[in-house]
Parts: C-alpha cells; structure tokens; sequence
C-alpha cells in the first residue's frame, strides 16, 4: 500500500498527523511519502500542485490530504491559489467520483441545528461528480466587451461522463437502501437535461434501485425539511459542492465528515470535508476525526481493507460514546481536548 500524505495548509498538518497515527498503528505493511500541495507549495516552489508531488501522487495507490487554503493566497493570480492544486490533482488523477458521506453520530444529535427528529439517525451519501462541469468548462474567462467587463464560464457534461458518475451512485445505492436521487436543473439549463436523461437510460441497468429526479432548488429545500428522504445523492460538480456543505451542517460539525475521490480503478484522494480552518491553525484544536475517518475510507474503496475500516470507524464511535469532544462538537458535560488528545484517544480505542 503506497499512500502519498499531503499535510497542506491551516490545520491540514495537525489532522493529517492524527491519521497517520491511526494508519500506522494497524500492523498494515503501508509505504507513506509525503508532498506538499496547495499554499506551501507555493510558498516553497511556486506551484499549487508542484512537479515533484505530481509525481508522487501518480506513483501512489492512495492520496491522504489534510486541507489546502488561507488568507495570504487569497490575492493570488488564479493559477498561483492554492484551490487550483487541489483542482489540478483531481483532474490529473481523473479522480471524477466524491463520495461525502453525511451521517449523524447519535451521541452528536445536540450538535445540529435542526430538530433531533429531524436528522436522528441520518445517513446520506452524496455522489459529486468532482472532473467535469462549469469547474472545468473552456471558454471562461473575464475579457472586456462592448466597452465593458464580461464574465463567463460554460456548463457542459458529455453523456459519458454522466454515465459513469450515476453508476457510481447506482452501485453505491445497491449496497444501502437502493434508492438514487438525481439532482439537476432541467427546466432551465440543457446540460443537465442531458444530464437527467441519461440518468434515466443508466437506471434502466439496475432494476433493483428507485430512482428520482429532483430539482437543484428543491434539493436544497428538502435536505433541511425532510433530509431523511434522501439515500444516494447524484450530481454535478457545482451543485454537488453546494449541496454537500448543506448537507454535512446537517449533522452539527463538518469537522466529523471524511470523503472519497476515486478514478475508474479505484486509486483514491481520500480529504475531509471540511477546509483549512486558518483560524485555529497551530492551536492544536482543530477535530482530526473527519480526516481518520478519511483514512478508513481509503482502507475501504482503495485496499479493500474492510475490517480494518470498521476498527477505525468503531474507534471513532468509541471515543464519542466516551464522551471526548474536539471545541466544534463540544457540549457541557463532555470531554473537551484538542487534536492530538483526540488522537490519542482514537489509538487507546483501537
Ligand atoms: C470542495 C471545495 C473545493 C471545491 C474548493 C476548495 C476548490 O469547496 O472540495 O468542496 O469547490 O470543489
Ligand atoms: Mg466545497
């Protein structure tokens, strides 16, 4: 197993040197590297997502990312933002399927805004097409026109590209409650016509599993109204991003959200879902749990390591039943620690 670890900016070092611990600790034979990617690679080479990393990224099985991010990028000229490594190695990896699990921990249900009723025992997955889309869509750009500035970029979506993400979520779909929302724009915007429409030839392939359609506005709606409806969530890239950070404050804490970016072979990013928080960077208190949970993850689709899987997971249960809190899930009566404690008692509940 050769896992490349790219730590990146804010608290991506903290987090990530959580998973490792919790990686390590598994007697798993695991080759780790690590690189540098987003705003310290631009600091130390120039480039978001340097030749060097892009190198080791390719040579790896798994990505483990922390985050990438921060203020003193912002200004930057496009290509030289740290987003744009992150951007880069997803489509250089054709890691086109994200995977964003929104489950709520029962011992957090205090932690969402919304009424326990609500969201008690929520379990949704989100399938982002993650390579496609207006994020890549050429011609974009800002350009003077008629004496003014015009901005644009494109939608668009081969119906390649569409069939490959729905079967991902019809897959995924098959082994949970068999039911495929598809999420798109239909009555306005062409693509995801096409978009819908192919989601509908690609049902035809699985009998066993319902499936939806629904409109982007409606989505956003229904996941704060009714979220429990939902099983497997599929979309584009843009709705997908949206929908997903509405999606994990379901659960109170985005900071407990691991994901998956997976290519047609499974070679993974594996990332929480979360940013790089540059707020609390180096006060060792950010929750390291979305990016262990990340790192499960990367045992589950990348290893087909499913046990070792679940003894993170179940650790990370064990920990919140145990009452240790991280300040963003935090509640009186509980635990507060900061990230390495939170380390440290994931690796005692292994
Ligand atoms: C995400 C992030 C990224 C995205 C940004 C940082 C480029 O918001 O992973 O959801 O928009 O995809
Ligand atoms: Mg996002």
């Amino acid at each position: 197993m050769k896992i490349c670890v790219l730590p990146g900016d804010g608290i991506g070092p903290e987090i990530t040197a959580e998973a490792v611990r919790v990686l390590k600790a598994l007697d798993l034979k695991m080759e780790m590297e690590e690189g540098l990617l987003g705003g310290c690679a631009i600091d130390a080479a120039k480039d978001p997502f340097p030749e060097a990393t892009q190198k080791l990224a390719k040579e790896a099985d798994a990505v483990l990312l922390g985050a990438v991010g921060g203020p003193q990028w912002d200004n930057n000229p496009r290509e030289l933002r740290p987003e744009r490594g992150l951007l880069r190695i997803r489509k250089d990896l054709g890691l086109f399927a994200n995977l964003r699990p929104a489950i709520l921990y029962p011992e957090l249900a205090n932690a969402s805004t919304l009424k326990p009723e609500v969201v008690a025992g929520l379990d949704i997955l989100i399938v982002r097409e993650l390579t496609g889309d207006i994020y890549f869509g050429q011609p974009r750009g800002i350009e003077v026109r008629n004496g003014e500035r015009f901005g644009f970029n494109t939608m668009h979506y081969t119906e390649s590209e569409i069939r490959r993400i729905l079967r991902v979520a019809f897959e995924a779909a098959r082994k949970r409650n068999k039911k495929v929302c598809s999420v798109d724009k239909m009555n306005v915007l062409e693509c995801t016509q096409l978009w819908r429409d192919v989601a509908n030839e690609v049902a035809k392939e699985y009998p066993d599993v319902e499936l939806t359609h629904m409109l982007v506005d409606n989505a956003a709606m229904q996941l704060v109204k009714a979220p429990k409806q939902f099983d497997v969530m599929v979309t584009g890239n843009m709705f997908g991003d949206i929908l997903s950070d509405e999606a994990s404050m379901l659960t109170g804490s985005i900071g407990m959200l691991p994901s998956a970016s997976l290519d047609e072979n499974n070679k993974g990013l594996y990332e929480p879902s979360h940013g790089s928080a540059p707020d609390i960077a180096g006060k060792g208190v950010a929750n390291p749990l979305a990016t262990i949970l990340s790192a499960a993850m990367m045992l589950r689709y990348t290893f087909n390591q499913e046990a070792a899987a679940q003894r993170i997971e179940g650790a990370v249960k064990k920990v919140l039943a145990q009452g240790f809190r991280t300040g963003d899930i935090y509640e009186p009566g509980m635990r507060k620690v900061g990230t390495k404690e939170m380390g440290d008692a994931v690796l005692a509940a292994l």
